[in-house]
């Protein structure tokens, strides 16, 4: 397995196969007898897509979409978002649930909520990984939640560094630099 000196692991493969078991389920009975796509934001939803729709046990499609942040640096999104990449097909009358890998500011997040929701979907919901509740700026309803985690660049599981990365069965973080003095 890949691995490097400070690298640390936040979540094992085991606590996440165990969160999209269990976020499967309940995605199993909350869309029991509808119609179900979901859809996923590259590249970094693209390993829990995977594992999620392998998981679920209801009949649904899948789509992709991709995004990128106007003016935004390496590690921070603007919130204006431009689509690089978008659907094949139409999201008018369906049930979508948007599958992501993480959460920060919220601001990705709620300008694609908005460029879907002028599509007319028959409902729009949010299933997010991870959520990094605390560096919130825009609301976003979130309607499954895979994990809660503290304000740590992490990487992993579909996560990158400069896009390298994504293919750690476990979401890591660098270990932090001990306090003392400079
Ligand atoms: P937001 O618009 O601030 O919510 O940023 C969301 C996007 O920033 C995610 O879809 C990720 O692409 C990226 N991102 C935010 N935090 C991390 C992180 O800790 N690791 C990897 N990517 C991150
Ligand atoms: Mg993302």
């Amino acid at each position: 397995m890949i691995s490097a000196p400070g690298m640390e692991v936040l979540l094992s493969a085991a606590e996440l196969q165990a969160k999209v078991r269990e976020l499967a389920a309940q995605i199993d009975r909350d869309y029991a007898g509808k119609d179900l796509m979901l859809l996923c934001i590259l590249r970094g939803g693209v390993i829990f897509l995977a594992d999620l729709m392998r998981a679920l046990t209801l009949r649904h499609t899948v789509e992709f979409m991709a995004v990128s942040s106007y003016g935004a640096g390496a590690r921070e999104s603007s919130g204006q978002v431009r689509i690089t990449f978008d659907l094949a097909s139409s999201i008018t009358g369906r049930n979508v649930l948007v599958v992501e890998d993480i959460i920060d500011s919220g601001r990705t997040l709620a300008s694609v909520l908005d460029l879907l929701r002028a599509r007319q979907p028959r409902s729009l919901e949010v299933c997010v990984l991870l959520d990094k509740t605390e560096r919130r700026e825009v609301m976003i309803p979130i309607r499954y939640r895979g994990f809660s985690i503290p304000d740590r660049y992490v990487f992993g599981f579909g996560l990158d560094i400069d896009e390298y990365y994504r293919n750690l069965p476990h979401v890591a973080v660098w270990k932090e630099k001990p306090a003392g003095p400079a």
